[in-house]
């Protein structure tokens, strides 16, 4: 047996008991005359105790060669320690050792295997196997473990079934950047991986199947981002027979069950805001509503006053911080040049300090009186004390700049605590997206995706098309999309219409997505699903930015894992059984 318990177990109940041991040197104490090794294994720290006069000279010899990461067995007895370790569970004990078989030396390891590691980012990518012994780097998986455990009770016992679908399927091009995998049998024709199995459920739905769901892993080839990875993992779910309404409270259902179960917190209904009303009053189709600061739109009180800048804008709209009227120069510079940085894009920004003396203090003194500002303070709800912040331009754009100002100030005023959880359900997304680069509109969730029937009628007039809200939705929380789905039509006819929308021709939509209309000729029932993103939610309830740390083997910005050096060349022998020829540009 390599170890009667784990290295985490152990406590003064169980002084005097003989005991197996096996685990990685954490470090080696050498005093002399006393030895103390820490022991480490995925359960905790075990402390060995050698000491002259008691332990055997070799025994101790034999420690003295082990070095860090070291696997090592150690057999002994469980004694009372003198100094006792209060932080740690098995503080209370040691390990007097009477027998060492070394199981396998290491090499030095490249970085601290601690809470807080010496290694940078990329070495620790690079020795992802090294950095996944650190403690914060396992509780996040341990908490993933839990975590879909919880998901898949669950949805069992709300009657899901969870069933596998293919992740070798034909390429559409709606959508992100499909990855793609050729066909040896079929030269010149390729799979792609799913970017989600949206299809695949809602033929389940046609098969009858009710409830479906799966945790199963989706690829874009997407540019990556914090809470982006190429390869990410879904909680997709899909359900017949059902209105927006009873998605929305069964998801609510399995987020508050996870909230409970791993938080212990309990959450009244969630609220729900429609996207408009999250543009409108957050610049954003996911905003964090653990702070105020809404957005108040000015154009009534600020034009025609000979500020030209506000006079031309479309919108001029502004957030109001509490208590900050005595930010200094240095810091509302700070606050400009973080506006107009490429990535937010604004052209400057414009300040109203409402002094707790009930002055006023702005960057637009000369065109506006105390009154007028006094105006600008009343719509804000402005008390002595607070600063404004106003940006102004095209409305859409200054939102979403606004909204970045927003994030910032929740930033520097710390109200985007990890360990408050604001969960937003967002509705009524616009069914199209007009993009400019190819002059069409796209489907903004995805071409399954139904209008609300009211604004069905839209679909007839071309110039309407942006009007038209799906029966779309987003769950958020504290500013992340961690999931969204919709009512799918389910009408061949209607689809057909949206193919239309969408400017696809009869053949291109039957080209592409023949087999799925082809389905819904064979009765195909109402049915409705929603994908959380699982690493996002994940990583929020582990209360970290990143969804890396709760991915095993994740990859790096550019997409590359590091440590196996893939993406990589394949040998002349491969590409030409695939009769695949490189062209490649550079
Ligand atoms: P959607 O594209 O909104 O919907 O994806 C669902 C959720 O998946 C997460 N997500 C990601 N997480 C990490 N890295 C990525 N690259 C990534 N992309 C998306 C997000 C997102 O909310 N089939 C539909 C769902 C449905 O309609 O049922 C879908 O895939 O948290």
């Amino acid at each position: 047996m390599y170890r009667t318990h784990t290295c985490g177990e152990l406590r003064l109940a169980d002084a005097g008991k003989e005991v197996t041991l096996a685990g990685w040197v954490q470090r080696v104490r050498d005093k002399g005359s006393l030895v103390w090794i820490d022991l480490r294994d995925r359960y905790g720290i075990t402390q060995l105790f050698l000491q002259d006069g008691v332990s055997d000279p070799k025994l101790m010899e034999q420690a003295r060669t082990f070095g860090r990461e070291y696997v090592i067995q150690a057999k002994g007895t469980v004694i009372e320690r003198e100094s006792k370790n209060p932080n740690m569970p098995t503080g209370e004990i040691e390990l007097r050792v009477s027998e060492f078989k070394l199981l396998n030396a290491s090499k030095v390891p490249p970085f601290t295997i601690e809470d807080v590691s010496d290694g940078g980012d990329d070495l620790r990518m690079k020795y992802r196997y090294l950095d996944l012994r650190r403690n914060p780097v396992r509780k996040n998986l341990e908490l993933r473990h839990r975590m879909a455990i919880l998901v898949r009770n669950y949805l069992n016992e709300k009657n899901f079934l969870e069933i596998e679908t293919p992740f070798m399927i034909k390429s559409t091009p709606e959508g992100a950047r499909d990855f793609v995998v050729p066909s040896r049998m079929n030269p010149g024709e390729f799979y792609a991986l799913p970017q989600s199995p949206q299809q695949y459920k809602q033929l389940l739905m046609v098969a009858g199947f009710d409830r479906y769901f799966q945790i199963v892993r989706c690829f874009r080839d997407e540019d990556l981002r914090a809470d982006r990875q190429p390869e990410f993992t879904q909680i997709d779910c899909e359900m017949s027979f059902v209105e927006q309404e009873d998605v929305l409270q069964t998801f609510e259902g399995l987020a508050k069950h996870l909230f409970k179960e791993v938080k212990g917190l309990e959450f009244g209904q969630f609220p729900r805001m429609t996207w408009h009303d999250a543009m409108k009053y957050y610049g954003s189709d996911k905003p964090d509503i653990r702070f105020g600061m809404k957005f108040v739109e000015l154009n009534d009180v600020v034009k025609g006053k000979g500020f030209s800048l506000f006079d031309n804008a479309e919108l001029v709209v502004g957030i109001c911080a509490e208590g900050c009227s005595e930010y200094t120069r240095k810091q509302l510079d700070g606050l400009t040049e973080f506006v107009k940085r490429p990535q937010v894009g604004a052209g400057g920004m414009v300040y109203v300090k409402y002094n707790t003396d009930g002055t006023f203090k702005s960057s637009v003194d000369k065109f506006y009186t105390p009154d007028d500002l006094k105006l600008v303070a009343e719509k804000f709800g402005a008390k002595p004390g607070d600063l404004m912040f106003i940006l102004c331009g095209d409305a859409m754009k200054t939102r979403v700049q606004l909204n970045a100002l927003r994030l910032e100030m929740g930033n520097q005023l710390g109200l985007r605590n990890p360990d408050v959880y604001a969960p937003l359900w967002v509705i009524d997304f616009p069914l199209l997206e007009w993009d400019e680069e190819t002059q069409r509109y796209y489907a903004m969730h995805h071409p399954f995706t139904a209008p609300k029937p009211e604004d069905e009628a839209l679909l007839d007039d071309p110039s309407k098309w942006g009007e038209i809200r799906a029966n779309a939705y987003d769950i958020v929380m504290n500013g992340v999309e961690v999931g969204g789905g919709s009512i799918r039509i389910h009408d061949r006819v209607l689809q057909n219409k949206m193919f239309h929308t969408l400017g696809f021709t009869d053949e291109k939509a039957q080209e592409q997505f023949g087999f799925l209309m082809g389905a819904f000729e064979y009765g195909a029932p109402p049915h409705a699903g929603l994908a959380f993103g699982f690493d996002r939610l994940c990583s929020l309830f582990g209360g970290a930015d990143s969804i890396r740390d709760f991915i095993a083997f994740p990859k790096n910005n550019a997409g590359r894992d590091v440590m196996s050096g893939s993406p990589s060349p394949i040998s002349q022998e491969q590409l030409d059984e695939l009769q695949i020829a490189l062209n490649l540009k550079s």
